[in-house]
């Protein structure tokens, strides 16, 4: 664990072992960031000449690191590129402070001067460092911890109340995202549903925020008609799951419903998946271990909004007892689904788990998904799709993940989609899959709404693509589970706490 302090020192007296501090790109070239003015004014008139020797230009994501020789208290400077002076917010800091955080040595003190003009600021600087300087090491033989041990964030506002609350908001928020991320990474046999959920058990216990967790098993599911969660976990010898965390302050504003999807290993079922198709189909529960996390840092930060998550757990395999294409299954509520392909399995659960969260009529329903590959192919890999049934409750999210560094972009249900969803069956009340090639993304939401009271305010967030990141890492965001929408969740709670 690092720990964080708040100091109005500058950076260039601070000792430390190492000073971290931003660079802008300037027409004239790169120039020293707010919050390094007195690096630079220490270096002199070599500094110029140094960040070119260097080859400097002050865009993002450039890195360089130079010993100081005495022209400094500490003995090595960082130096992040932050792009335009002009385009530096929080985003920017976040983002500079992650590519920081991964060059950072074991056991350092860290002084980090970027530009922190308020505690928002403040905050992506936490952030980044903590999120940016993530691995995931459970498995390796030898893993190591190499976590600075104590970073120093020089801020004028250092003694502001909000700077120091920004501190506790951005732990909070970074140890949900890494544990969301772990969750993710963890190698799907060892986190079949019913170790999911223990562990979902075991981090609410965990912490210091009293939450209430009920667990399904598959006996109970089967019972009270939970069809969706049956049907698709029935081919896996590892039977589903559906978990409730509940946190209900005493003075709550607003009642927040999540739904996410915990699909534990997507292999496609009997439609099944092509050998490349399921590689990084562990991060098809990424869903509901954000909501999850997201609960459990809402329950944290006291925040007064009540949460209640609905988690479907299932492992969806093929096997001689598996749901076939053509099968009807019932769902909970009642409504009969024609299943015609096996991989479009989220929906499922997430139909089932969708109607009984109605029951509680909360004010604002989210559920989160791994959903389709389709809107993966619709915005790429580090936007979110984001549909519903409310407008306005679409903005807003869209806003709190724009406040927080998180994109997410607003398809339609359009109305053709609840048209087939409706229709197309032959022999049940709704068709679970879309025959026609487009629109993927669109249909699955149509098909979720046929679970969500339409009195309620609703909003679905595809994670299909950025979820998992299958890539080298970019800013605070590591390769592998990503944690996305964790953040976003928080701040609505936040938002919503306050009206
Ligand atoms: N879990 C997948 C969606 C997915 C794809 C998540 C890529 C992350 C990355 C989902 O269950 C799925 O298989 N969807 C199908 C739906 C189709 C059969 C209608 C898809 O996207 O191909
Ligand atoms: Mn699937
Ligand atoms: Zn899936």
């Amino acid at each position: 664990m690092t720990a964080y302090t708040l100091s109005n020192g500058s950076p260039e007296k601070t000792r430390t072992d190492v000073v971290v501090v931003g660079l802008v790109s300037t027409p004239k070239g790169p120039a020293a960031a707010p919050g390094a003015g007195s690096v630079a004014s220490a270096y002199g008139r070599k500094f110029g000449p140094l960040l070119e020797s260097m080859g400097c230009r002050g865009k993002r994501d450039e890195l360089v690191t130079i010993p100081t020789a005495g022209t400094l208290k500490s003995p090595l400077l960082i130096l992040v590129g932050l792009g335009e002076e002009s385009g530096i917010g929080p985003d920017v800091v976040r983002r500079a402070a992650g590519v920081a955080a991964r060059t950072l040595g074991k056991g350092a003190t860290v002084a980090l001067a970027l530009p922190a003009p308020d505690a928002e600021h403040v905050r992506a600087a936490v952030e980044g460092i903590e999120l940016g300087g993530y691995s995931y090491t459970d498995y390796k033989s030898v893993s190591s911890d190499d976590r600075p041990e104590e970073v120093v964030v020089l801020c004028k506002s250092a003694r502001d109340k909000a700077s120091k609350a920004a501190v506790g908001t951005a732990l909070a928020v970074s140890s949900a995202v890494t544990r969301t991320r772990d969750w993710v990474n963890t190698p799907p046999g060892d986190l079949v549903p019913a170790a999911f959920a223990e562990a979902v058990v075991a981090a609410a216990k965990a912490g210091s925020c009293k939450v209430d967790v009920e667990v399904l098993d598959e006996k109970s599911l089967l019972d009270q008609g939970f069809g969706g969660i049956i049907g698709v976990g029935r081919g896996s010898a590892n039977p589903p799951r559906l978990v409730r965390i509940s946190y209900q302050p005493r003075r709550a504003k607003k009642h927040l419903a999540l739904v996410g999807k915990g699909i534990t290993f997507d292999s496609g079922g009997l439609t099944i998946k092509t050998g490349v198709g399921m590689q990084t189909m562990k991060c098809d529960m990424a869903g509901a271990a954000a909501v999850v996390s997201a609960t459990l840092a809402i329950a944290e930060l006291g925040l007064p909004v009540a949460v209640t998550a609905f988690v479907p757990m299932a492992e969806n395999m093929p096997s001689g007892n598996a749901t076939r294409p053509g099968d009807v299954l019932t769902m909970y509520g009642g409504k009969t689904v024609e299943v015609l392909n096996t991989d479009a399995e989220g929906r499922l659960i997430l139909g089932d788990a969708l109607a009984l969260a109605s029951e509680t009529k909360p004010d604002v329903l989210i559920d989160v998904a791994t959903l389709t590959g389709a809107c993966e192919t619709a915005l790429g890999d580090r936007v979110s799709g984001i549909l519903g049934n409310d407008d306005t409750l679409v903005a807003r999210v869209r806003a709190a993940g724009s406040r927080v560094g998180e994109a997410l972009w607003q398809l339609p249900i359009a109305e053709e989609m609840t048209v087939k969803v409706r229709t197309y069956s032959k022999v049940a009340d709704l068709m679970q899959h879309n025959t026609d090639l487009y629109g993927g993304a669109l249909y699955a939401a149509a098909f979720l709404q046929e679970f969500v009271d339409p009195e309620l305010s609703w909003a679905h967030l595809d994670i299909a693509g950025p979820a998992f990141n299958k890539r080298g890492p970019f800013g605070h965001v590591p390769s592998g589970g990503t944690g996305v929408v964790v953040a976003t969740l928080v701040e609505l709670a936040t938002e919503l706490s306050g009206a």
